[in-house]
């Protein structure tokens, strides 16, 4: 590209061409003020506040859309600029209203900054204030339109970086707006409250809802999202130690950038909820035949306030006396997707060191955690470093049974704006999803033979075609993989007509997504439809198979994208707390494995695999498993048939829970202990794309409540491990030292990746000399043929999240501003079946499947196909859950968790 030289001030500077002014003179360090510009954004020159000047011309212009030319020589701050851009800020001024005093923006108002900064007080101009109606219905954003500068940022970043498109420009000239369709509320738009307009806004006119919290933020710290696995940056606002605003930190090479979803901008007041632990509660004690005083296992008995030193004694004396008397098998370890990497590592080394056992595991197994781990072997860790950025550079995009933008909403703007760029996005669904509108092609899933979407045929189908079509990669096949003749072999068999009538799909629409993905390398995203459907097994090997065939693994534009739900669900199994492997996903069942950390931990460590989060329920139903410890989830809420939990927890012996949150776990723990929010402690997260992200504490934890590291710390200590881990840098430096695929952990950086046998960041895969088999043609099994097609339960339940609940609906249930959310999870229904049940939207329904029964209301939705509902997860204390059948995932019996079948009844108004 052409470089030009110019000068700035006087400085000179070498830019490529198309530059902008504006651009070239932040290189150099000089401001130029600026209201409408932001660097994400396309640059429209809307307030003319960044005005420059040419030394020769004498012509005054707008840097941010001048391009730089030869030999220009420019000023940034003469007589005549600060003459206009007074002008320019007197002007906004006079048309503004009077509120600044009681306006929430208070000094971070960009306008009143620049008025400062420019020596304006008086406009000495006519006041012409815009008023407009204050809009506050929503929990989420107050707009106050008379305060808007027309900068038109909001417009853009809600066009251009999120492609929702609910707001744009009303009317013309002074009367001008940025506005909804009909000008009507954000509630009643397609407005999705990610909150990126909001932190865009220079003035007052967009807001946050604060009525919730306390004051503007004096302070600010940055940090990583809670919630899902996209692992969002933050910049948290706070004031007396209490989180008061949160906005994207807008620093470089984020994963988000300047972007945010409802949950990260919105719902983090829940770590203000009085509902907070702040003590170690032990529950009352008893004394045993021996006159030792140990926890009453009476549910009835109270909870007592402890020290920590008394809490951790008795955690450490209980479980301790369990493994001795019942052997390791009797005690288990439940980690959480949700704590940090240095948490997770030191959860699951106590377990395997000091109580020698495998027994440990985390909520990531309820994301589909057979599917990953079936991935992970097969492509030898290949799959893994995916950045997300590579969405927008793919050669074709294939979303699997994904909904990201509810799910993971930030990677529905990657895949969006990938669109907007042109290239092609395939979706295959059971029903519509965001993305369905924004599709080159659209595979309706719905239809097929069985109610439950066969995305195994659908894959295999299109793979033959492509095979047919000659639309595989031949250098890629012969470089990276083997068995592609047996594999095609086995494609040669699938008929386009039998493809077609088992998914319900066109022949002639499947020939057309063939050829649209022929020749392509293709970025796959793959959701909770594959990761937790009954055939998510054969449907990721058959992905695999697609993605080798087309030499769509391991280079940047393509890959396989799996959506983590958790947002270190990625890192707790990298830490090896896990049932089957040791950090470094380092499989138990390999000998050399785990004789090198065996040597490393000076343990010995048992070859086979422990149980994971269903096993423990089983064993404490059976009476084998006596002892728990949990921390970070929240199993009654999150596992299916919460009752058949309920009471198998309530057989154990002894049950330790270490939480932030008053859970219904908690309500059932021997010894609860306090547990500090990721806000309030160090450490790192992993996210989906391998980034590994280290953080400080924003505000200390509420009460006595410390970082779950400092209690895993306490705890070793009492049970006599040498390390003493005291500091966290310790923890950090063990990890680092010790699992390959964190080598790069730094604590002095934000920012590491992982390391793949050797690939980092970036390398293809040509560095690893890595070969991957294809995997023989398989089918659907066919034996969940009765669970199919029970006629008693004539409808198919797919569960799935909304963007406002997430998890088990544990954290954004204490969230104020969701609680004041007017939707109350209403389970979605056909308009056809809505016809033939008689059921109108708003109509309560009792909802029952052969495991249990749930009552809400409906919405009628098009969504949907006859004989389908949706139930959003995460409401009313995650009452899905009594639906669905609590099997192991990836069995191959297993229904999975993603559908099952139930009846629908309309409930006259006095059953409701
Ligand atoms: S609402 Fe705010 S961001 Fe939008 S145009 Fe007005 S001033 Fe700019
Ligand atoms: S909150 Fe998000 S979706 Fe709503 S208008 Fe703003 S940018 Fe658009
Ligand atoms: S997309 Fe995920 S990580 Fe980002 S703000 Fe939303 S919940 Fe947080
Ligand atoms: S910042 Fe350049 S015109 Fe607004």
């Amino acid at each position: 590209m052409e470089s030009i030289t110019l000068s700035i001030d006087g400085k000179n500077i070498t830019c490529s061409a198309g530059t902008s002014v504006l651009n070239a003179a932040q290189e150099l360090g000089i401001k130029i003020p600026k209201l409408c510009h932001h660097p994400d954004l396309k640059p429209v020159g809307a307030c003319r506040l960044c005005l420059v000047e040419d030394e020769e011309t004498g012509r005054i212009m707008a840097s941010c859309v001048t391009p730089v030319a030869p030999k220009m020589s420019i000023l940034t701050d003469t007589p005549s600029i600060t003459t206009h851009r007074r002008n320019i800020i007197r002007l906004m001024m006079a048309e503004h209203p009077e509120s600044c005093l009681f306006c929430s923006k208070g000094n971070r108002c960009r306008l009143r900054q620049f008025a400062a900064q420019l020596g304006i007080g008086e406009t000495n101009l006519y006041p012409m204030p815009n008023y407009k109606t204050l809009e506050q219905a929503n929990p989420f954003i107050i707009r106050d339109l008379s305060k808007c500068i027309l900068c038109g940022k909001c417009i853009r970043a809600d066009h251009e970086l999120v492609v929702v498109g609910a707001i744009d420009y009303n009317l013309r000239g002074f009367k001008s707006r940025p506005t909804t369709v009909h000008d009507r509320g954000l509630e009643q738009s397609n407005c999705t409250f990610c909150g990126t307009c909001l932190s865009m806004c220079p003035t007052g006119a967009l807001s946050q809802n604060n009525k919730s919290y306390i004051s503007t933020p004096a302070l600010e710290a940055l940090s990583v999202c809670g919630f899902c696995g996209v692992g969002c940056n933050l910049a948290m606002g706070y004031t007396a130690n209490r989180i008061v605003e949160v906005n994207p930190s807008n620093q470089q090479d984020t994963v988000n950038g300047a972007t945010l979803c409802v949950r990260g901008h919105f719902a983090h007041d829940f770590l203000n909820s009085g509902e907070r632990l702040t003590q170690p509660l032990i529950r009352q004690d008893t004394e045993d035949a021996n006159n030792k005083m140990v926890p009453a296992l009476d549910a009835n008995n109270k909870m007592v306030p402890a020290s920590w030193d008394e809490a951790i004694e008795v955690v450490a004396d209980r479980l301790l006396e369990i493994k001795n008397q019942n052997g390791p098998q009797s005690v288990a370890f439940l980690g959480s997707s949700k704590c940090t990497n240095e948490e997770n590592y030191l959860f699951q080394k106590i377990a395997r060191v000091l109580f020698n056992t495998n027994n440990v595991d985390n909520g990531g197994y309820l994301s589909g955690r057979p599917v990953m781990n079936l991935l992970d072997k097969r492509t030898d860790g290949v799959w893994r470093l995916s950045p997300l950025a590579w969405l927008e550079k793919a050669e074709a995009v294939f979303v699997l049974g994904a909904d990201p933008g509810h799910s993971t909403p930030v990677v529905s703007y990657y895949l969006k704006r990938a669109c907007k760029k042109g290239i092609p996005l395939v979706v295959a669904d059971s029903r519509r999803t965001d993305l369905t509108d924004f599709s080159s092609a659209w595979l309706d899933l719905s239809t097929g033979n069985d109610l439950e979407p066969d995305y195994v045929a659908l894959i295999n189908g299109l793979a033959a075609l492509l095979h047919e079509k000659k639309g595989h990669d031949d250098d890629y096949i012969k470089q990276f993989t083997e068995g592609y003749e047996q594999y095609s072999s086995g494609l040669a068999s699938l008929k386009p007509k039998q493809v077609s009538r088992v998914t319900g799909i066109d022949a002639n629409d499947l020939n057309a997504t063939a050829e649209l993905l022929q020749g392509k390398k293709i970025a796959f995203v793959i959701g909770s439809g594959i990761l937790l459907q009954s055939c998510g097994m054969q449907a990721m090997e058959a992905v695999i198979n697609l993605a080798l065939m087309t030499g769509s693994l391991g280079f940047e534009g393509a890959g396989i994208h799996v959506l983590a739900k958790d947002n270190n669900q990625m890192g707790a199994q990298d830490m090896g707390a896990v049932p089957n492997a040791l950090p470094g996903w380092q499989l138990l069942s390999n000998d050399s494995n785990r004789k090198r950390w065996e040597q490393l931990w000076q343990t010995e460590i048992s070859a086979a695999n422990g149980l994971n989060m269903v096993g423990m329920i089983e064993a404490a139903e059976k009476g084998n498993l006596k002892g728990l410890y949990i921390m970070g989830e929240n199993p009654l809420c999150s596992l299916p048939q919460p009752d058949r939990v309920k009471k198998a927890l309530q057989k154990l012996d002894f049950i330790v829970v270490q939480d932030i949150l008053n859970t219904a776990t908690v309500q059932i723990a021997d010894v609860v202990l306090p547990g500090a929010a990721f806000a309030e402690k160090g450490g790192s997260f992993t996210n989906m794309e391998g980034r590994i992200q280290s953080f400080g504490p924003v505000v200390t934890p509420p009460g006595d409540a410390r970082p779950d590291w400092e209690i895993l710390g306490l705890l070793a200590s009492k049970l006599g491990d040498a390390n003493h881990y005291v500091s966290l840098g310790h923890v950090r430096d063990e990890i680092r030292r010790l699992v390959p695929m964190y080598e790069d952990l730094d604590k002095h950086t934000h920012t590491a990746w992982i390391t793949v046998d050797g690939r980092r960041e970036g390398d293809e895969i040509a560095k690893t000399k890595t070969i991957i088999s294809f995997s023989p043609v398989v089918s659907c099994k066919g034996d969940l043929k009765d669970e199919l097609s029970d006629k008693d339960y004539a409808f198919t339940a797919i569960f799935g999240f909304t963007r406002y609940h997430f998890g088990g609906g544990t954290r954004t249930g204490y969230s104020n501003r969701k609680l004041k959310l007017d939707f109350k999870g209403e389970i979605e229904l056909s308009p056809q079946d809505g016809e033939k049940l008689k059921i109108n939207d708003q109509d309560t329904v009792k909802v029952s499947s052969r495991h249990g029964e749930i009552k809400r209301q409906i919405r009628l939705s098009s969504r949907l196909s006859p004989g389908q509902i949706f139930i959003p997860l995460a409401f009313n204390d995650n009452d899905a859950m009594n639906l669905i059948a609590m099997t192991q995932l990836g069995e191959p019996d297993s229904p999975g968790w993603k559908t099952c079948r139930v009846k629908v009844e309309k409930i006259e108004h006095q059953d409701a």
